[in-house]
């Protein structure tokens, strides 16, 4: 079985470019038989949930999705609660929010959004510091644009419990973990980039990371930080599956840029 994981396609912010269309191509010529989406689909929910109906019925196989932190924006202040949106994403039947899938016998896929907990921040600042999202004048949107009503360090706690519960229940089983936070320090963005040491706390978890080695999890696929990434560490392959803005490909070429988001396991 040929599955494929793409994230952060935005295609909202994409609108001039044929993704859609482009990844079905991809998946068409790589015989892929499901497709993982990590996030970051648009930066509406309603955007979100039609895109991933016009990606479904482009691609012709499952696509199971995890929202990323844009999905969850709610700019217009229309809902003011992102629990509210995230129980709508969780309602949808390709959504791994609230379900694991079995694939073989022997082979279950699971999902979360994550959030962060500033495990990746710079351990000079105090939790205080984190807690406001701006330095610099520079925002952390996120705290403007998703109302959790609660701290981002308990949110991250309940997505963490939830993913051991998950873990928990495919017990003897290989699994593939989706989210859209990053869950090792090799991923964050480099230091050397100014205000990062401060922003990398907003990225993801060391906890994800240490659960699935933990539950020796076989792959872990993300998006959220832009830079397409591998590292195999502690028995769990890592990759880094974000399409990213069209401001920051690489090349002129769609087809290029998908073909290296995309990643493609065999099981
Ligand atoms: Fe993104």
């Amino acid at each position: 079985m040929r599955i494929g994981a793409i994230s952060d396609i935005h295609l909202d912010v994409n609108i001039d470019y044929p993704i859609i269309k482009t990844i079905q191509n991809y998946t068409k010529a790589q015989n892929l038989e499901i497709l993982l989406v990590a996030g970051d689909i648009s930066n509406n929910y309603k955007t979100t949930l039609s895109y991933l109906e016009q990606l479904e019925g482009a691609v012709g196989i499952p696509v199971y999705f995890v929202p990323g932190n844009h999905d969850m924006w709610d700019r217009e202040g229309e809902i003011k609660d992102a629990r509210k949106i995230y129980e709508i994403y969780a309602k949808q039947s390709g959504c791994l929010c609230n379900k694991n899938v079995v694939l073989k016998k022997d082979w279950s896929i699971i999902g979360s959004i994550g959030w962060y907990d500033y495990s990746f921040g710079d351990p000079g600042y105090t939790i205080e510091a984190f807690e406001k999202r701006e330095k610099n004048k520079r925002i952390w949107q996120d705290c403007i644009m998703v109302q959790w009503h609660e701290s981002d360090r308990q949110f991250h706690k309940r997505m963490r419990d939830d993913l051991e519960e998950k873990l928990l229940a495919c017990e003897g089983k290989n699994v593939i973990a989706l989210t859209h936070m990053i869950g090792t320090a090799e991923f964050k963005v480099p230091d050397t980039r100014p205000d990062w040491d401060y922003f990398n706390a907003f990225l993801g978890s060391r906890e994800y990371g240490e659960l699935f080695e933990k539950y020796h999890v076989s792959y872990h696929f993300m998006g959220h930080v832009h830079y397409r990434k591998q590292l195999i560490k502690n028995g769990v392959d890592y990759r880094c599956v974000c399409l990213n803005y069209h401001t920051e490909w690489q090349s002129n070429d769609l087809a290029e840029e998908v073909a290296s988001a995309i990643q493609i396991i065999e099981i």
